[in-house]
């Protein structure tokens, strides 16, 4: 198959894609060289951080399949591939436990000011009372979005005896009675602001998420709470974010995706020493990168075969 790669996949998959495929990587490439590059291609894979726009696709008629190694779709023209009848396969689950593994770390960073202490403690600072924290234990999560990301998190603050509060954007009788049955009460949103202790975002980025946690979703939350934000740049309004933290109504918030990702953007939120930042690393483990990378081979390999991918 003639392949172009827009975004870095995991190393050991991509030399047995070399070894068996036409592959043309442009990581970090510009647009118009995007455009240039993919003319002649197939299968596009890609991950964040690159823009899809129904106009590159139309440079390669010959494209038939994207693959996205990882979940979110923010960056893809969806209705080009729908009128187009191009096929799309998402890689989400490998991704969504690094991303609730981090989730979890964050809020153990918060809560014990870890990173502070860490800084203090370099700069031969003893802050030992200073540093007293919070117990996860007992406290409320509050998770908008239950899917891959938001269930895995959920499991993860019930293991960790946390009362669990989510919302979802289809809610049922029965998908409460299920979630329920696995001791997550779920909840509407002005519910789960009210009540969080926590309160982490993991819905994706669309036109009805988009700023769905801004200045009056944020006076909603409890005073002392913190807020984590894993999902996409943008669903938490930085700029009110800023406010309220600057106004020392929340304890702390920390940041995995941001309004404006890639190297020299500085966050609003950078000179709080109550906010952790990371950038965009929620599913960069070794081992999710390596399934997802063998998830690739099996897609690629399966439609050079038969046309088709595994699922379609
Ligand atoms: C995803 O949507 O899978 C994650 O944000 C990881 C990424 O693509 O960089």
């Amino acid at each position: 198959m003639r392949i172009l790669l827009a975004s870095p996949i995991d190393t050991e998959a991509l030399a047995i894609l070399q070894q068996r495929h036409d592959v043309v990587s442009c990581i970090g490439a510009s647009q118009e060289q995007l455009r240039e590059r993919i003319r002649d291609r197939e299968i596009l894979i890609f991950r964040s951080g690159v823009e899809i726009s129904g106009e590159l696709m139309a440079e390669a008629p010959g494209l038939r399949l994207l693959i996205r190694a990882g979940s979110g779709l923010d960056n893809i023209d969806l209705d080009y591939l729908r009128t187009h009848g191009l096929e799309l396969q998402r890689i989400p689950q490998p991704g969504a436990r690094a991303v609730a593994e981090l989730a979890f770390g964050l809020m153990l960073a918060l809560s014990r000011q870890i990173l502070v202490a860490d800084r203090l403690l370099r700069e031969g600072v003893w802050a030992k009372h200073r540093l007293t924290g919070h117990l996860l234990t007992s406290k409320q999560l509050g998770i908008v979005g239950l899917g891959n990301i938001g269930s895995l998190l959920a499991n993860m603050g019930l293991a960790w005896n946390m009362r669990v509060t989510g919302c979802v954007e289809h809610p049922s009788p029965e998908r409460a009675a299920a979630f329920a049955s696995q001791g997550i009460q779920l909840a509407d949103l002005d519910t789960v602001l009210a009540s969080a202790d926590y309160l982490s975002v993991c819905v994706p980025l669309k036109d009805s998420t988009c700023k769905l946690i801004g200045r009056e979703e944020l006076a909603m939350l409890k005073p002392g709470s913190y807020v984590l934000n894993m999902a996409r740049g943008g669903i938490i309004d930085e700029a009110a974010l800023s406010e309220v933290l600057r106004q020392g109504s929340l304890a702390g918030a920390a940041l995995d995706v941001h309004q404006v990702e890639g190297g020299g953007a500085i966050s609003p939120l950078a000179d709080l020493p109550n906010v952790v930042l990371t950038p965009h690393i929620g599913a960069m483990t070794i081992d999710s990168q390596r399934e997802i990378g063998r998830r690739i081979i099996g897609i690629v390999d399966t439609f050079a075969v038969s046309g088709s991918t595994p699922d379609g």
